[in-house]
């Protein structure tokens, strides 16, 4: 039995080892991001995501006038796939070890969108539309510094800024719906 000594051994020690790391989660030795800044990144970009939920529901509630029906059903609509976003990104915060930051206190310094309500159908659209920008280009930002650091993190950045830039076209294609022309100084 001493020939499969070795391979004993070396499983118990990947036991011990995998016992010891249970706390740590989807987190292994080789994982080459600097978590601390993994989570950092991932919560701002959570409380961007808290704040997008907020604008677009306030808006699909606030939005008023006669061609606002189809509007309001598309804030909504985004309101729900920010809120997915949100989940997702605080389920990878968990698997990676860390506590998703859903505290109120401070979202506003977390996030890089901010809550601009706007006052008519159009300033609404426009200000969506300048928020999916921001968000366009900080996701771009992550997925590049995740690169091959962290390629799971990265893939889900790439996936939520898919979407940021169908929001971003949805906004674009309203506001030229509903006023000829965008009129962007951002
Ligand atoms: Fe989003
Ligand atoms: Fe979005």
């Amino acid at each position: 039995m001493s020939e499969t000594q070795p391979f004993v051994s070396n499983l118990q020690e990947i036991r011990r080892r995998a016992r010891e790391h249970l706390e740590e989660g989807a987190l292994t030795e080789n994982y080459e991001g600097d978590v601390a800044t993994t989570l950092k990144l991932l919560n701002d970009a959570l409380a961007t995501e808290i704040v997008c939920v907020l604008r677009y529901t306030s808006n699909s509630i606030a939005a008023v006038g006669i061609h606002s029906e189809a509007v309001k059903d598309e804030f909504a609509e985004h309101a729900r796939e920010e809120q997915e976003h949100a989940l997702r990104l605080a389920e990878r915060i968990n698997q990676l070890g860390g506590h998703a930051n859903f505290n109120p206190e401070g979202l506003m310094e977390r996030s890089s969108s901010q809550f601009v309500e706007g006052q008519t159908l159009v300033d609404m659209i426009r200000e969506n539309l300048v928020a999916e920008r921001i968000a366009i280009e900080t996701y771009r930002d992550l997925v590049r510094f995740f690169a091959e650091r962290d390629p799971t993190t990265r893939r889900l950045l790439e996936d939520i800024l898919a979407k940021e830039e169908e929001h971003a076209n949805d906004m674009h294609d309203l506001l030229v719906a509903h006023q000829g022309r965008p009129m962007l100084n951002n």
